[in-house]
């Protein structure tokens, strides 16, 4: 076949077995699953494994609270998530669970390994505790009264009343979200992976072309800052492997979250598959092995996999990853994810309105390698997939097919445009490059482009003008023919992105296979069978239905805290956390990293307490009102701010709210506008202005 063939090994980031599969997740999932088609088309020996990460104290929890035991939780998980990755046709070679038997024998052994290298630190922490439920609390499952504000119900790092940061014990009245009961403080052991062994090896390891540059970039600060021990260990009651020298204790997720990529992979090396395949464990993680292998993340997670996770792996002598790839979150319009706005959306949703062919598409055409964020645009979405797949793409099959088989079914026995079909398949060379730097965004260009002479050539050549005219039925097939061998192209080099149009092209055309290098045969004499639709257009009011079921889906969660809402206690944690030294962690340990500010950036912000003297419509300005703010020492601001669908003016004046001071004045269409006035909401008649308590006073500095 080809002349190298490379073995390589690809993951994705393993799901939480607590939640469901979302359009959020399937970004991760699909540029995974292109990358590892587009390897195999090319010949290449690829594996693709993930598995549920199944472990912690959320998913004890969610289990508790559905009646049934850890267990039976994440085996209904498991299948739920394994039947919305195989309809959105992600091809894994294995999905397995991090609660397995290999994993546990590989978590052993590798801390194992680093304990008896000297690499694991065992000392005593305080900790909140839980007295009623006898579980030590992470400060996300402690609330209380804000020490600063008093407000009441606020987490336990900062306040999202007054915006105060605190730790969960200056909190006042403080409880456990779990049962209620008053925390107290209780000493325990923890074991710590002294990850500060690993300083010189890590700056090495990060710069050896492993990892995109604004990764590098932004982990070479940590590795300034100096790396700090990584506590690896949780006191029993909690839902994962109990460590092997230590009755009580056990691994925190995270520890055993990674190596459950190997432990998949050798669940399907054992596996008649595996067997089938050749595929040997130790060939593909033993120091020097000449395989690759490459972890698929989104930016959230990059520092377990670019410095826990190599560490760990080279110091219980297995290899490190070829590269970590990270890319950037799915926002959908513009905006966060968010369930009220009904853009926290489900794969199980989505498939119960649209194909998963449109999304793959999408995805492929707006991918890039870099960490950005990834905008959805509901309506660009659905004009892509038709423009794109419908209109350009099946259209050069649908519009020549029938011609060919009306006239026998047989391909003409001759090419009359081979420099055309050889300059397609010539452009593979460079969609493959394109393919191969996860640039899937430039690959979709060209082909598209390609597509766009197809379509002028049939355009041109109209055979079914032809048709109508005596004696040119030969011609008639021969332009169809060309035009089929080129759709024959396009739909190789797509196939990776759109598997199920590749597969109908396959039984269409009688193709038994449609990988990288079969192109290269030019169709000729070939019988082909009857052309049948492939892909309908996609509809906007599909897509509408799709916010309105998520909308709904929120209502029946209601009394659960949606994640979305915790995303602002988050960023402020951030904040608060970046002073510290070293990678500090979210909740589950994550830092994300391009969506935070460095405080001085911050400190830029001129944010006043101002009060709205005067509010008046603006005329010819459906959304807009006109207000004057009194921003103390007898400073006012005139300010247009697009809150009418929200608040009649009269019920505005008197009222405190929260400017942005030193924001440039804007000339508007009715007048100058000196600010922007804060507030929160989906839009439209669902927006509130911030209202600072009363006490606050007009031109007091928001800290
Ligand atoms: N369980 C951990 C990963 C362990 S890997 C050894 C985890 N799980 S997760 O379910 O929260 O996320 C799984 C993957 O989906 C992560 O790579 C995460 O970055 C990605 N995404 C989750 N939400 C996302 C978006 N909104 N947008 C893009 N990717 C997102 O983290
Ligand atoms: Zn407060």
């Amino acid at each position: 076949m080809t002349n190298s063939q490379r073995k390589i090994l690809v993951t994705s980031a393993l799901p939480y077995a607590n939640g469901s599969i979302h359009l959020g997740h399937l970004l991760e999932y699909i540029q995974t699953d292109i990358w590892v088609r587009f390897q195999k088309s090319r010949g290449h020996m690829c594996t693709y494994v993930c598995a549920d990460d199944a472990h912690g104290t959320a998913i004890m929890l969610r289990a508790e609270k559905e009646g049934r035991s850890p267990e039976e939780q994440i085996a209904a998980v498991k299948a739920e998530h394994e039947a919305d990755f195989a309809a959105f046709q992600i091809g894994f070679d294995n999905f397995h669970s991090t609660h397995c038997e290999e994993n546990r024998e590989l978590s052993s052994l590798i801390y194992t390994r680093l304990r008896d290298k000297g690499h694991i630190a065992v000392r005593s922490i305080k900790q909140a505790f839980d007295p009623e439920k006898e579980i030590f609390l992470a400060d996300r499952y402690i609330k209380g009264d804000c020490p600063k504000c008093s407000a009441a119900d606020q987490y336990g790092d900062n306040c999202e009343a007054c915006g105060a940061t605190y730790t969960p014990a200056e909190l006042k009245n403080p409880y456990s979200t779990i049962s209620g009961a008053t925390p107290v403080e209780k000493e325990s052991e923890h074991y710590f992976f002294k990850l500060q062994d690993f300083d010189a090896f890590l700056k090495d390891w990060t710069r050896s072309g492993t990892l995109q540059n604004e990764i590098a970039n932004k982990l070479n600060e940590w590795l300034e800052a100096g790396l700090q021990e990584w506590d690896i260990s949780r006191d029993a009651p909690y839902f994962g492997f109990e460590i092997p020298d230590a009755p009580g204790k056990y691994f925190y997720v995270w520890l055993d979250a990674p190596i459950g990529y190997m432990a998949s992979f050798k669940n399907l090396c054992d596996s008649d598959k595996g067997q089938a395949a050749g595929l040997n464990f130790d060939d593909y993680w033993k120091v020097g092995s000449d395989a690759e292998l490459y972890h698929f993340i989104g930016k959230d997670i990059v520092n377990f996999h670019a410095l826990f996770w190599p560490a760990m792996l080279s110091a219980s002598e297995f290899r490190t990853p070829t590269a970590v790839n990270a890319h950037g979150f799915v926002t959908v319009n513009g905006a966060k994810m968010s369930k009220s706005r009904g853009t926290f959306i489900k794969a199980r949703t989505y498939l119960n309105h649209l194909n998963p062919t449109y999304l793959r598409y999408y995805f492929a055409a707006k991918l890039g390698s870099s960490v950005d964020d990834f905008d959805l645009n509901l309506e660009d979405f659905v004009q892509r997939a038709n423009t794109d797949l419908v209109n350009k793409l099946v259209n050069i099959a649908s519009r020549t097919a029938n011609f060919i088989k009306k006239a026998g079914g047989k391909l003409s026995d001759n090419c009359v445009e081979e420099a055309m079909v050889q300059d397609f398949i010539n452009a593979g060379d460079q969609i493959a490059a394109h393919y191969e730097a996860r640039e899937f965004g430039k690959a979709m260009k060209d082909i598209m482009a390609l597509a766009d002479r197809a379509n002028e050539y049939i355009q041109e050549k109209a055979p079914w003008a032809m048709n109508k005219e005596e004696g040119r039925e030969q011609e008639v097939i021969d332009v169809c023919s060309v035009a089929i061998n080129l759709f024959r192209q396009l739909i190789t080099y797509l196939a990776p992105v759109l598997p199920e149009i590749a597969e109908k092209t396959a039984e269409f055309l009688n193709l038994d296979d449609m990988n990288w290098d079969s192109r290269s045969n030019i169709l000729l004499g070939h019988e082909i069978n009857k052309f049948k639709p492939m892909l309908a257009r996609a509809e906007m009011d599909k897509v509408t239905a799709i916010l309105e079921e998520t909308k709904a889906e929120l209502a029946i969660e209601n009394g659960e805290k949606p994640a979305a809402e915790t995303k602002a206690a988050d960023s402020k944690k951030q904040e608060k956390k970046k002073k510290s030294k070293g990678p500090e962690l979210r909740e589950d340990g994550n830092e994300v990293i391009a969506d935070t500010i460095e405080f001085p950036d911050f400190a830029k912000v001129d944010l006043r307490v101002a009060r709205i003297v005067k509010a008046d419509h603006v005329e010819g300005a459906d959304k807009l009102l006109q207000l004057t703010l009194d921003i103390g020492n007898g400073e006012t601001r005139n300010v247009f701010s697009g809150i009418k669908a929200a608040y009649q003016p009269e019920d505005l004046e008197g009222k405190l709210t929260i400017m942005v001071a030193n924001l440039a004045p804007r000339k508007m269409k009715f007048g100058l506008s000196e600010g922007m006035v804060l507030a929160a909401g989906p839009g439209g008649s669902e927006i509130y202005l911030l209202e600072p308590n009363d006490g606050a006073q007009p031109g007091m500095r928001v800290m």
